[in-house]
C-alpha cells in the first residue's frame, strides 16, 4: 500500500547520533528543508553511551600525520589513506565547532586547555573527553539543544524507517517510515526529499553481549543492502577488551569499562594478579583493542576461565570519583567497587568497522543516498577503528555530507549532478540493481494526527511514482534472541570455517523454523528482519576472508595474508561476496 502521508524535504536523515545530527544541524543551517527521523527519542542511540572521547591531534606537538599513523597501524593494512588523511586533517577544526556550538569538554586546571587522555594505539594524548567518562552524553546534549534551538529543523521521533524511496532513475527519493503511537496516531508514512542521509549507527545486537544500546540493529546496512547498495568489510567486528564481566550467561547491553581508565595507568591482570599483557606488545595494556582482547581471550583460556580483570585500586577514590564516574556508578550498581577490588572484564562486540560503502562525501553506491557515522565504511577504520576515531569519524563525514547535499540544492538541480562523478573509494562498482519485488510496506495506511507525526502536507500523489525497491518478508520477534545465540556462538571473537558454516545454515533456517510465529509489522518484528540480514551478510563476509587481521580472527587461518587477502570483501544483494 502506500504511505498515507508524505513530507516534502530537502533532505532526510535517519539517526540522530553525532553524525546525523551532525548533518542536520549544517544542512538546515544553509536553509534546505531538513527532517530527522529517529527510531526512538533523540538521544536513546550510541552516541550517549561513548566514555573515552574524541580523538584529535588538539595537543601542541601532536601532529595530523602523527594521528594517521597510529589510524593505518590499527586499521591492520585496509584503511583508505586518503580517507583517514581527511579525517585526521579535517578532525581538529570539527572538533572545535563541535565546542563552539555549545559542548563542553573537560579542560586541565591551570592553563584550561583541553585536557586530553591516552587509548589503545594512540602513542600520545590526543582524546579529548567531557564529564570524565561522559563524553558522548554531553556530545548528544550539545546537540539535541542546537536541534531544538533550530526551528527549521523538524524531528520524528519514534519513527521506524522501513525503506528507501527511488525514482524511476533509481536516484533515492525519500524514505518510507511507520510512525510508532498508539490507536490512530500510528501510521505509515513517507518523507519524500532527493538526498537520503543513513546515520543509523551499528549493529551490536546482533550478538548476545554488547556495548551497543537496544536500538543497535543495524537497520541501516538492511535498509541499503535492499536498496541495492553495497556494504563493505562487514566481517571486522571490534570487540572491546574491557567490558564489566557479568557472567556467562549475560545478555544485551553491557556495561562499558573504557581504555581511557587503561590511559589513566589501570592494569589487566589475572586472578593473582600478573599483568599478561606485557610482553605480548610494546603499548602492553594500550596496544590496539584487538590485540588487548586476543590477550584477554588466550589468557583466560589457559587459565580455564572466560575473563580478566582491571586493577585501578591505585587511582584512589578522589580519582574514580572525578575521572570516571559513570563506570564507577556502573560497577557500583553490580556490586563492584573499583576503588577495592579489581574490575572483572571480558570482551564484548562494540563497534562495526565497515558498513555501507562511501566515498569521502558520503555517498553510497546508490545515487541520492549518503551515509556516515557507525552504519558508514568510509575506510577509515580497516580492519580495525583506533580508539575514539569513531564519534571525529561520524563528526567530520557529516559535515562533509551536508556541504555536499546543500552545494547541490544551492545549484537548484532536482537530479542528481554528481552522480556522474567516480566515487573516490568506490573502484570500479556501479550501483547495483534491487531484487525485483513488490514494494511491501507493513501497517495500515493512515494520516496521523499525532504532533509526533509530520502533517499531511506532500502533494497529492507525490509517492506515486517512487517505488520502494524490495519484497521484504518480516521475521517474528523471536528472530532476534535466536540471531544473537547464533552470532555469539559462530562469528564471535573466535572464527572458524566450522563455526561459520554452521552459523550460517542456523541461520538460513531461521525463518521456516519460525514461520508458525506471528509477524505482525512493527519495531520488534523490523528489527529482527534486520538483524537477520546483517548477521547473513556479516557471516558470508568473514567466511570468505580466509586470514587473521585486525578485529577478525580466524582460528583455522591465523596469519595474516597480505598476497592474497589485502583488500576489502563487497557486499550486496541478492548474497554476494566479492
Ligand atoms: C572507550 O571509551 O573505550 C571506547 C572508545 C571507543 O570505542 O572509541
Amino acid at each position: 500500500p502506500a504511505p498515507g502521508w508524505t513530507v516534502e524535504a530537502d533532505v532526510v536523515v535517519v539517526g540522530s547520533g553525532v553524525a546525523g545530527l551532525t548533518a542536520a544541524l549544517r544542512c538546515a543551517a544553509t536553509g534546505a528543508r531538513t527532517v530527522v527521523v529517529t527510531k526512538a527519542r533523540l538521544d536513546d542511540g550510541s552516541t550517549r553511551w561513548a566514555q573515552g572521547g574524541i580523538a584529535a591531534a588538539l595537543d601542541e606537538g601532536d601532529t595530523p600525520g602523527q594521528h594517521l599513523d597510529d589510524t593505518l597501524v590499527a586499521g591492520a593494512g585496509l584503511c583508505d589513506e586518503e580517507a583517514v588523511r581527511t579525517l585526521v586533517t579535517e578532525g581538529p577544526d570539527a572538533v572545535r565547532r563541535l565546542i563552539a556550538a555549545g559542548a563542553r569538554f573537560d579542560t586541565t586546571g591551570e592553563t584550561g586547555a583541553l585536557a586530553l587522555t591516552r587509548e589503545g594505539g594512540h602513542h600520545r594524548r590526543r582524546i579529548a573527553h567531557a564529564g570524565g567518562d561522559a563524553t558522548g552524553a554531553e556530545i548528544s546534549r550539545a546537540l539535541v539543544e542546537a536541534v531544538h534551538a533550530q526551528k527549521d529543523l523538524r524531528t520524528v521521533e519514534n519513527a521506524l524507517v522501513l525503506e528507501l524511496l527511488k525514482d524511476g532513475a533509481g536516484h533515492a527519493a525519500g524514505v518510507t517510515l511507520h510512525v510508532m503511537g498508539e490507536g490512530q496516531h500510528d501510521g505509515v508514512g513517507a518523507v519524500r526529499a532527493p538526498a537520503v542521509v543513513l546515520a543509523t549507527g551499528g549493529m551490536g545486537q546482533v550478538f548476545a553481549a554488547t556495548t551497543n544500546p537496544p536500538v543497535s540493529t543495524g537497520d541501516g546496512v538492511a535498509l541499503a543492502l535492499r536498496a541495492g547498495a553495497e556494504v563493505s568489510d562487514l566481517e571486522f567486528v571490534q570487540f572491546h577488551p574491557t567490558v564489566l564481566y557479568l557472567g556467562p550467561e549475560a545478555e544485551g547491553q553491557q556495561p562499558l569499562i573504557s581504555e581511557a581508565v587503561r590511559g589513566e595507568g589501570a592494569h589487566l591482570v589475572d586472578a593473582d594478579g600478573v599483568r599478561f599483557m606485557e610482553g605480548r606488545h610494546p603499548l602492553a595494556e594500550l596496544a590496539p583493542r584487538d590485540i588487548v582482547a586476543k590477550g584477554i581471550m588466550r589468557h583466560a583460556a589457559a587459565r580455564g576461565t572466560d575473563h580478566m580483570f582491571l586493577d585501578g585500586r591505585h587511582f584512589g577514590a578522589a580519582m574514580w570519583e572525578t575521572r570516571f564516574p559513570t563506570i564507577l556508578a556502573a560497577c557500583r550498581a553490580h556490586g563492584i567497587d573499583p576503588v577495592r577490588s579489581p574490575i572483572p572484564v571480558a570482551p564484548a562486540a562494540h563497534y562495526a568497522s565497515g558498513g555501507v560503502r562511501t566515498d569521502l562525501y558520503g555517498r553510497t553506491t546508490v545515487p541520492g543516498l549518503y551515509a556516515c557515522g557507525e552504519v558508514a565504511c568510509t575506510g577509515v577504520h580497516g580492519a580495525n577503528r583506533l580508539a575514539s576515531n569513531s564519534l571525529l569519524e561520524g563528526l567530520v563525514f557529516a559535515e562533509r555530507i551536508a556541504e555536499h547535499v546543500t552545494e547541490r540544492a544551492a545549484e537548484h538541480v532536482p537530479g542528481h549532478p554528481h552522480a556522474a562523478d567516480p566515487a573516490p573509494n568506490a573502484g570500479q562498482h556501479t550501483p547495483t540493481s534491487p531484487e525485483a519485488g513488490d514494494a511491501r510496506t507493513p501497517g495500515s495506511a493512515r494520516t496521523p494526527g499525532s504532533t509526533r507525526a509530520p502533517g499531511n502536507e506532500g502533494a497529492a500523489g507525490n509517492v506515486a511514482n517512487a517505488t520502494t525497491q524490495h519484497a521484504t518478508s518480516l521475521l517474528p520477534a523471536e528472530a532476534r534472541h535466536a540471531v544473537q545465540r547464533i552470532m555469539t556462538g559462530g562469528a564471535g571473537v573466535l572464527r572458524s570455517a566450522r563455526s561459520l558454516l554452521s552459523a550460517a545454515g542456523q541461520l538460513a533456517a531461521l525463518p521456516a523454523e519460525l514461520a508458525d510465529k506471528p509477524a505482525e509489522p512493527g519495531v520488534d518484528t523490523w528489527e529482527a528482519t534486520n538483524l537477520h540480514l546483517v548477521a547473513r551478510v556479516l557471516v558470508a563476509a568473514a567466511l570468505r576472508r580466509e586470514e587473521t587481521r585486525g578485529c577478525h580472527w580466524r582460528e583455522d587461518h591465523p596469519d595474516r595474508d597480505d598476497t592474497r587477502w589485502r583488500r576489502h570483501l563487497v557486499v550486496s544483494l541478492p548474497l554476494t561476496v566479492r
